[in-house]
């Protein structure tokens, strides 16, 4: 597996000093090349969920597996290096940085990383062919479609080869056209890289897509299914 969730609990505190358990023991494997569709209603975890998993967030109980790596028992500087190098995050909003262009946006995560500025830039040019928007390459977020700015979002968010790449209902806010166009181009990039994909969505034609779906209702898995 290449990546595994064990047991994991997640409490707020709320104002009058009582705690909301949102995630109550969840467990999840997550293969290469699998694309999971997380689904279930508002409020249930899913996004608390996804962002323990992206090494955003810790939680109280329970473990991460990355290739292996207990992530959580990391320092803080090697947890931060571990999710820039291994982890891909597309968000409903694309998040892209306003004053660069899409192709400086896709190269960011790898000048972070210490890739030279000609490697990062051809893969960068690379990865904004497989996603269909390399004419657009020197334009400004706002210069992009919404449907272009999120295949940018895709596109940096493969920067790295991260092993895993996590999105949180990243049709949200596109129309069908744009939905229907990212959501194949995400099964191009499963094939094409093998690329792994956990997926929180509320679009039932990007969950039909998946290879498997896991309900999350009340901060548990409710079922998990092979489609
Ligand atoms: N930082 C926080 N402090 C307190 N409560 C929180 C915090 N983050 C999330 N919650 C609560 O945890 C619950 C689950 O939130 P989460 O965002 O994971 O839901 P979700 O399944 O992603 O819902 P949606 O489909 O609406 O995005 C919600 O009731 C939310 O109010
Ligand atoms: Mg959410």
């Amino acid at each position: 597996m290449i990546l595994s969730a064990r047991n994991i609990h997640r409490r707020f505190s709320t104002g009058d000093n009582r705690q909301l358990e949102v995630l109550r023991g969840i467990s999840l494997d997550f293969a290469a090349g699998e694309i999971t569709a997380i689904v279930g209603p508002s409020g249930a975890g899913k996004s608390t969920f996804l962002h323990i998993i992206g090494l955003l967030d810790r939680p109280q109980e329970g473990t991460v597996l990355l290739n292996d790596v207990d992530a959580f028992s990391l320092k803080e500087q090697q947890l931060a290096k571990l999710r820039n190098k291994e982890i891909g995050f597309v968000f409903q909003f694309h998040h892209l940085l306003p004053e660069f262009s899409a192709v400086e946006n896709v190269m960011m995560p790898a000048l972070i990383a210490g890739v030279n500025q000609d490697d990062a830039h051809g893969r960068a040019t690379a990865l904004l062919e497989d996603v269909g928007v390399a004419p657009r390459a020197l334009h400004k977020p706002n210069e992009l479609s919404g449907g272009e700015q999120q295949r940018v979002a895709v596109a940096r968010a493969l920067m790295n080869s991260p092993k895993v790449v996590l999105a949180d209902e990243p049709s949200g806010n596109l129309d069908s056209e744009n939905a229907s166009a990212l959501h194949s181009m995400i099964l191009e990039l499963r094939t094409k890289y093998r690329q792994t994909f956990v997926i929180v969505t509320h679009n039932r034609d990007l969950a039909a897509l998946a290879d498997r779906v896991v309900t999350i209702v009340d901060g548990v898995v409710q079922s998990e299914g092979k489609q």
